[in-house]
């Protein structure tokens, strides 16, 4: 098989293609003969040396793939050989073969190409968390999403708009007008621009009802006191620790020290909660991540999730994949194929 590999932490040059024997899959797991691997900012973290929960180099990241069923284990179901399948791995995605636990894949539904598949996984999934089972959003909400031209961005959009909500986002000035025509309401620059006095004026001062943050540290700050009464915070990801200077994992101090203090008298007098969200901690829980993928696959069916492909490269270029998000050239998925 071919795999991709971070062979240590550092720059988009780290990736380097390397082959070795296919895997063999023992008792219930699947070996998928991968079409598309799904890019998550997650990645970059990893390779930047910024994601604790990643392997140390040399690594395979990725966390999504799609493909078919080419090898099963003695304990796993015959239907699956041959089969068109989707999943989310731990680990391993940036592969052209993985082998993959039975309970961790889908199958592919034949109105989507195996590269939206992808695109359906963690993003989609983790903004089904945000939103639906943690945020509560309902139609007479106003929710702000950050990084809304990310993949977790568009998923949020579809999800928000399928609800009934009024939706705010913020991102680089130039995906503007792309966001609109997904169902922003208001698209916001905040690389150039204090958001939070342009949520001020669009809400009269009353602020938001919901936050979805995967900024970090004092945005969470400025995300807190954007919440309308009776508003929530969720927060799920440190982005801007990528800009930094300082070498390493020593760019998540300055995110660490800017992070708000929770005071849970202040909460209870303006009526507000907080909320954290980690799809990578809920291994144990894949009975809800099924649960919340057939609600997204009702979804595809019914055409309100739309998993929007911005781009792919091959397998062996997944650094200049790396470099285009980092960029932030991407509007939705960006793709490995293999
Ligand atoms: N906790 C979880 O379970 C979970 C799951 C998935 C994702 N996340 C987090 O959610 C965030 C977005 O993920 P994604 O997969 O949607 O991203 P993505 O599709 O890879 O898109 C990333 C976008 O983020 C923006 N960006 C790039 N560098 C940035 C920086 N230094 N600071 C702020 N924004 C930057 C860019 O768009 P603009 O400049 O246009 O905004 C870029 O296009 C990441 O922080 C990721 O780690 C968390």
């Amino acid at each position: 098989m071919r795999q991709a590999w971070i062979t240590g932490h550092g720059g988009p040059d780290k990736l380097v293609l390397r082959e070795s024997p296919d895997p063999q899959p023992t008792r219930s797991e699947l070996r998928v003969r991968v079409k598309a691997s799904g890019v998550n900012f997650a990645d970059i973290l990893a390779r930047l040396g910024l994601y604790p929960d990643a392997p140390k180099p040399p690594m395979v990241v990725g966390y999504e793939i799609s493909g078919a069923v080419d090898a099963i284990g003695p304990d796993a179901h015959r239907d699956w050989i041959g089969k068109e399948v989707f999943g989310i791995v731990r680990f391993g995605g940036y592969s052209d073969s993985v082998i993959i636990p039975e309970d961790q894949v889908f199958e592919k539904p034949s109105s989507l190409i195996h590269e939206q598949c992808v695109a359906l996984l963690v993003q989609y999934l983790t903004a089904w968390q945000l939103l639906v089972v943690m945020g509560s959003l309902s139609s007479d909400d106003t929710v702000l999403i950050h990084n809304a031209g990310g993949g977790v961005g568009l998923a949020a959009i579809d999800i928000a708009r399928h609800i009934g909500a009024t939706i705010y986002g913020t991102a680089s000035i130039g995906k503007h007008d792309f966001l609109k025509s997904r169902g922003v309401h208001e698209a916001i620059d905040y690389v150039n621009r204090d958001w939070t006095q342009e949520v001020s004026r669009l809400s009269q001062g009353r602020g938001v009802e919901l936050i979805i943050d995967p900024l970090g540290g004092h945005h969470w700050k400025k995300s807190l006191k954007a919440l309308r009464h009776t508003g929530r915070l969720g927060m799920f990801g440190v982005s801007t620790a990528t800009v930094s200077a300082l070498p390493g994992p020593l760019r998540l101090i300055p995110i660490g020290l800017r992070m708000p203090l929770f005071n849970p008298v202040g909460l209870m007098n303006k009526n507000r909660s907080v909320f954290g969200v980690n799809l990578g901690h809920l291994w144990h829980e894949t009975g809800k991540l099924r649960s919340w993928m057939r609600a997204l696959m009702q979804g595809v069916t019914e055409g309100w999730i739309r998993p929007h492909v911005d781009r792919t490269f091959p397998l062996e270029s997944a650094g200049e994949a790396h470099a285009y998000i980092e960029a932030r050239r991407n509007i939705g998925k960006v793709v490995l194929v293999a």
